[in-house]
């Protein structure tokens, strides 16, 4: 039986003020905690890039960056609706934080067989969905299921704010003019010491037969696929809206 996920306003509240705590629940009688994953993106941002946030032409709407829920145990989780319309909680959680993550959870049967899976050339950041769209989150799970993707997954999936992805190309002397459509960037950089910094990584590495799942907001974020030496296999891809 699935189960609704939520975190109440107040909690997610008191995570924007002090994001260095943990939050914890239970559901589907399962404990969770739920942790911030970059506290105070948007000054690590600016650190980075010895630059001041330029207000356009990229807005950017986060204070901290990624909100990760791992549960004790699978649990099977409602997401989204029959019209794939996402759960408000999500949408709420991921308005303020940006990608939201949930490691030992995944969809109900019909969810994780249909639809498409996925996997992008390393370090091609872009967005899922054209904004004249109206699906515009992008849902990649690993069903635990699946013959394939029980295994843990060999190449991981970056993600990063848009004004971070701006300022990497006016860094990278690239083509600002055709801003988020497709960006190749991070070549040659150390990948590694950026993770946690300014990029997001879902490793997709929690053990054999685990879900895991990421939700997040095309709008807001590009992603890509970072193979670090593998590509490994397609990751299961749902949109809604
Ligand atoms: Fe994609």
């Amino acid at each position: 039986m699935p189960h609704a996920f939520a975190i109440s306003t107040k909690d997610l509240d008191g995570l924007a003020r002090d994001p260095r705590r943990v939050l914890s629940g239970t559901v589907g009688g399962v404990r969770y905690e739920a942790r911030v994953v970059i506290a105070d993106y948007g000054e690590r941002i600016a650190r980075h890039y010895g630059t001041p946030l330029p207000n356009a032409p990229v807005e950017f709407p986060f204070r901290h960056f990624g909100l990760r829920c791992e549960l004790e145990a699978p649990v099977e989780l409602r997401l989204y609706d029959a019209s794939r319309v996402l759960c408000a909680t999500t949408r709420d959680m991921i308005a303020r934080f940006g990608p939201v993550s949930f490691t030992n959870a995944y969809l109900d049967p019909s969810a994780r067989a249909d639809g498409q899976r996925n996997i992008f050339p390393s370090l091609d950041f872009h967005y899922d969905r054209a904004p004249d769209q109206d699906n515009q989150y992008s849902l990649f799970f690993r069903d635990p299921f699946d013959a394939v993707q029980r295994a843990p997954r060999d190449s991981t999936t970056l993600v990063l704010a848009n004004v971070a992805a701006y300022l990497q190309e006016r860094k990278e002397g690239g083509d600002l003019s055709k801003f988020r459509s497709l960006h190749h960037l991070f070549e040659g950089e150390d990948i590694a010491t950026l993770i946690d910094e300014i990029l997001l990584e879902q490793r997709w590495s929690a053990p054999a037969g685990s879900g895991e799942i990421i939700v997040f907001d095309n709008r807001t974020v590009l992603h890509a696929s970072y193979y670090n030496g593998k590509a490994g296999y397609p990751i299961g891809v749902r949109y809604l809206i």
